[in-house]
């Protein structure tokens, strides 16, 4: 097993502490996220866990827990009235919590449920922890396909570089789960990343931006390659 694996599996093991019986639980997406959604399979069919129902942040996430026999507990925003705690991963962190996100291009439906939760825990390995962010991931904006390029030359005006994102076994540009497109935006220097990720939000066309704020992360769960985790509240 590479280290990456090892700590994905601790991360995803001790986000499984903060899971109870009967809780609405928020799946994020990605790689750390589909272990963590088959540890919480482990646990439900062992009966560790029971009772709970999982709402996906992704259809990718949808996918994997009906592929998982979990159909039964899948549920949308809207046949629940609350999410007790949302599990996902992030691209980077700061050490203010602060998280870089959408390189699965799920970063609008992932903000939705990961903002509603009462708890919030991002789960990742330590090669995502950064002092500053952006740092090598750029932000990922989805925005209308209409504005695509409109955005992409604003954004290269506030500085750096804007992409719109290309590939996934795809011709053409690559379309999120809601039809839109993703610009890939690396900034020359921050000062504030939620002053920008206010300034980008507001451009007309933008759907949503992938800065999400340490103030609505509860908890940050990192892997180690050992397979020691520490925890960031
Ligand atoms: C998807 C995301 C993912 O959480 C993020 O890309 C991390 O993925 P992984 O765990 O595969 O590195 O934001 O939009």
């Amino acid at each position: 097993m590479s280290s990456i694996d090892i700590a994905r599996e601790s991360v995803a093991r001790e986000a499984l502490r903060y899971v109870r019986d009967g809780y609405v639980v928020g799946v994020g997406t990605g790689s750390t996220a589909m272990v963590f959604l088959r540890e919480l399979h482990r646990s439900i069919i062992n009966g560790a866990i029971s009772n709970v129902l999982l709402v996906p942040t992704s259809t990718e996430t949808e996918i994997e827990i009906v592929r998982l026999g979990l159909a039964d507990l899948l549920r949308y925003p809207w046949q629940v009235d609350h999410i007790d705690i949302a599990i996902d991963g992030a691209d980077e962190v700061d050490r203010k919590k602060n998280l870089i996100k959408g390189g699965g291009a799920a970063l609008t439906r992932e903000k939705v449920i990961d903002y509603w939760a009462r708890e919030f825990v991002v789960i990742v390995d330590e090669s995502k922890v950064f002092d500053s962010i952006p740092s090598k991931h750029p932000i990922p904006i989805e925005v209308i396909p209409f504005a695509w390029s409109i955005i992409k030359a604003r954004l290269k005006e506030l500085g750096g570089t804007a992409e719109l994102r290309f590939g996934g076994g795809k011709r053409g540009p690559i379309v999120t789960d809601n039809g839109n497109y993703i610009i890939d935006y690396m900034p020359g220097t921050v000062t504030n990343i939620e002053d920008l990720e206010r300034v980008i939000k507001e451009m007309p066309g933008v759907v949503e931006v992938g800065v999400f704020s340490g103030r609505r992360v509860s908890r940050v769960i990192i892997g180690r390659a050992d397979g020691s985790v520490i925890t960031m509240d």
